[in-house]
C-alpha cells in the first residue's frame, strides 16, 4: 500500500484526532506498519480508571478515532479494508488493538464533512418548540438512537443527571481524578493539548476558579452544609435541552464497533444543526440507567451505552477543538 505516505498519515491523524474521548484523555496513536497497513494503538499510559473502572469509555474513544480515521480516508477517496482486531503489546506503554488496509474508490461520505464543526456544547439551549420534533427525525434514521423529547420527561432526566453525576462527584478519588484532567487556567501547561479545559466546559475565569474549590478542598465542608451539590449542578443546562437521546447498542458488541457508531451518531446530530453533549453518568449509574431504559422502552438485547442532551446552542458555536501535537500521536 504505496499511496499512504508519511506526510499522507500526518494528514489523516491531524483529522482523526478530532473524534470525542473521555474527559478528553485522547489514547489513540498511530502506527504505519512495513507492509503498508496502519495499526490502531492504545496508548496504556493515559487512562481515566476511576471514571472509566472497566476501560469501557477508553475503548469506545479508540472506536471513534478509528471512525475518524475513516472518515479522513474517505475525504480522499480511501477506504478501510482488511480490518484485523488482534492485540499485540508493542512495549509497556503502548499495544496495536488492530491493523487494516487502505484501498481506493469509495462514494463520500456526507459525515464526513462535519468532523470540523462537531463538538461538545456544554453551555445551555435555546427555546425552540419544534426542535424535539427535529432530533426524534433524527433518531428514527437510525436505529441505535431512542429521542425522549416530552418537556416534562426532559426536566425530570435532568434532575436524574444531576444526582447521577453527584453520586460519582463524591468520591474522593473520582474528584482527583477529574481535577487532573482539567485545566481550568489559561497558565496550565496542558490547556490547549488535552483534558478539560475553561473554554471547552463554557466556563468564564471565576466559574472556572470556583469549580476548583468546590472539586478541591472546600467539597467536604460545603457538602457538609449541602452546598457542594447546589454549586456543581448542571441539570438547568440538561432541562433546556430539546431532546435526550439515548445511544443503544447490542450487548456484547465489540466496543471499537460501539466508538465508531458513537462518533458516527454525533456526527449525525452536527449534521442536523444540533449541538449536543454526553451526560455518561446517567449511563454509568445502574440505577439511572435503569430508569432510563424503561422509560425509552430499550430492547433486553441492546447495552444503554450514553446519553446525550441535543439542542441548538444558546449562542453561535465557534467550533474548536484541543488536541495533542501529530508528531506525538503517529508511534
Ligand atoms: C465515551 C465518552 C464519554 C464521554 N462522556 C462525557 C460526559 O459524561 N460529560 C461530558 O461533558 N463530556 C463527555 N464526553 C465528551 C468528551 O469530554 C469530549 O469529546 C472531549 O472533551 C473532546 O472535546 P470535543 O467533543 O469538544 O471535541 C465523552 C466522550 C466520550 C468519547
Amino acid at each position: 500500500m504505496s499511496a499512504l505516505t508519511p506526510d499522507l498519515l500526518r494528514e489523516l491523524v491531524a483529522e482523526a484526532r478530532l473524534a470525542p474521548s473521555v474527559h478528553n484523555i485522547q489514547p489513540t496513536r498511530w502506527r504505519l506498519l512495513g507492509d503498508g497497513r496502519l495499526a490502531l494503538v492504545d496508548d496504556v499510559s493515559v487512562r481515566a480508571p476511576v471514571a472509566d473502572p472497566a476501560g469501557h469509555d477508553v475503548l469506545v474513544s479508540h472506536g471513534a478515532a478509528l471512525e475518524g480515521m475513516s472518515l479522513a480516508l474517505n475525504r480522499r477517496g480511501f477506504a478501510i479494508t482488511g480490518m484485523t482486531t488482534i492485540e499485540q503489546q508493542l512495549s509497556a506503554q503502548f499495544a496495536v488493538l488492530c491493523n487494516f488496509a487502505i484501498r481506493q474508490g469509495v462514494a463520500p461520505d456526507p459525515l464526513a464533512g462535519h468532523v470540523a464543526s462537531r463538538m461538545s456544547w456544554r453551555g445551555k439551549y435555546a427555546a425552540s418548540p419544534d426542535d424535539g420534533t427535529s432530533v426524534v427525525q433524527l433518531a428514527i434514521a437510525r436505529d441505535d438512537l431512542i429521542c425522549i423529547s416530552h418537556r416534562p420527561t426532559i426536566a425530570d432526566i435532568a434532575g436524574w443527571a444531576g444526582q447521577a453525576e453527584f453520586s460519582f462527584i463524591r468520591g474522593d478519588d473520582y474528584r482527583a481524578e477529574l481535577l487532573a484532567w482539567m485545566r481550568l487556567s489559561p497558565g496550565h501547561p496542558h490547556y490547549l493539548l488535552d483534558g478539560l479545559n475553561r473554554d471547552a466546559l463554557a466556563m468564564n475565569s471565576v466559574e472556572a476558579t470556583a469549580a476548583g474549590f468546590v472539586l478541591g478542598g472546600l467539597f467536604k465542608p460545603l457538602d457538609r452544609l449541602g452546598l457542594a451539590a447546589l454549586l456543581l449542578a448542571d441539570s438547568a443546562k440538561t432541562a433546556s435541552a430539546s431532546a435526550i437521546v439515548l445511544f443503544c447498542r447490542p450487548v456484547g458488541e465489540d466496543p471499537l464497533t460501539t466508538g465508531r457508531h458513537f462518533y458516527r451518531s454525533w456526527l449525525e446530530i452536527d449534521r442536523a444543526g444540533f449541538a449536543a453533549c454526553p451526560i455518561s453518568a446517567l449511563a454509568d449509574h445502574p440505577d439511572f440507567n435503569d430508569r432510563l431504559r424503561k422509560l425509552g422502552k430499550v430492547d433486553a438485547d441492546l447495552r444503554l451505552v450514553n446519553v446525550f442532551r441535543v439542542g441548538r446552542p444558546s449562542k453561535p458555536l465557534k467550533p474548536r477543538h484541543f488536541r495533542l501535537p501529530v508528531d506525538q500521536l503517529i508511534i
